[in-house]
């Protein structure tokens, strides 16, 4: 569902990245440069490229984990953009906070907190009511097929793709305006998988705007409603 008439949700211009290893002689490894994309409303953007493109490293620099060497990127929050690329740490707290999530391909562990607290705390962080909160938890814990009995368990001692589900509820019971989506389906069998386009389908529906990596061709076929070729913009070595 592209609306035309609607504002870019994301904005990048003449992004560029290139990494100096100091611990290598500053070799200089030139990643991209002149990159440019707008994400309308509704859009799925899948990166295309293979390994060593520069798609984990697009993705990081739109979130603002790496500082890309020239160029900006753009998020609508709250009505204005936001150029990542310069904003106060506070304010890039506050986009990813209310407006751009990430769906990495790994949980990052908190210890001793149960699943369900978990899964509920994005929505208690941004003043969502306890009851509400547990309710959509259950709900999205349900529909990823996360047996009951685990609900109550710390997730640390799951399987990889149990730890991914919770990762993936985390990430979509804030129903974020825009959502980076970093191989989220790396390792779920078939049937999780198809829960997960499901999300990404619905969030679509909703109006976000999406850019994901997925090496798996039929969740791309599935989602993408763009391919973005990274390599169109590698940079001259
Ligand atoms: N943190 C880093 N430090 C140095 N070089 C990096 C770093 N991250 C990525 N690279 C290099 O940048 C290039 C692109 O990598 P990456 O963005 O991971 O590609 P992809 O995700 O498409 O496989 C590769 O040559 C990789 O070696
Ligand atoms: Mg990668």
């Amino acid at each position: 569902m592209t609306d035309k008439q609607a504002r870019p949700l994301i904005v990048v211009e003449d992004l560029a990245k290139t990494f100096v290893l100091h611990n290598a002689d500053q070799a200089i490894i030139p990643v991209f440069e002149r990159l440019r994309m707008a994400v309308l409303p509704g859009e799925c953007l899948v990166l295309a490229g293979e390994s060593g493109a520069g798609k984990s490293s697009l993705m990081r620099s739109i979130y603002g984990n790496y500082l890309p060497t020239g160029g900006s990127v753009k998020v609508l929050h709250d009505g204005d953009y936001v150029d990542i690329t310069t904003a106060s740490p506070n304010q890039v707290l506050e986009v990813r906070r209310r407006t751009l999530g990430y769906v990495s391909q790994f949980l990052r562990v908190i210890p001793r907190i149960p699943t369900l607290q978990l899964v509920m705390e994005p929505l208690l962080e941004n003043g969502v009511g306890k009851d509400e909160a547990r309710a959509r938890a259950e709900t999205l814990l349900t529909k990823l097929r996360l047996p009951i009995r685990h609900w109550d368990l710390p997730p640390s001692t799951f399987s990889g793709g149990e730890q991914q589900r919770v990762n993936i509820a985390r990430s979509f019971i804030r129903e974020y305006p825009v959502m980076l989506l970093d191989e989220p389906t790396a390792s779920l069998d078939g049937e999780n998988r198809a829960v997960v386009v499901e999300l990404i389908r619905e969030a679509l529906g909703r109006g976000a705007a999406m850019i994901g990596i997925f090496h798996d061709q039929d969740v791309r076929d599935a989602v993408a409603t763009r391919l973005f070729p990274v390599a169109d913009f590698k940079a001259a070595a």
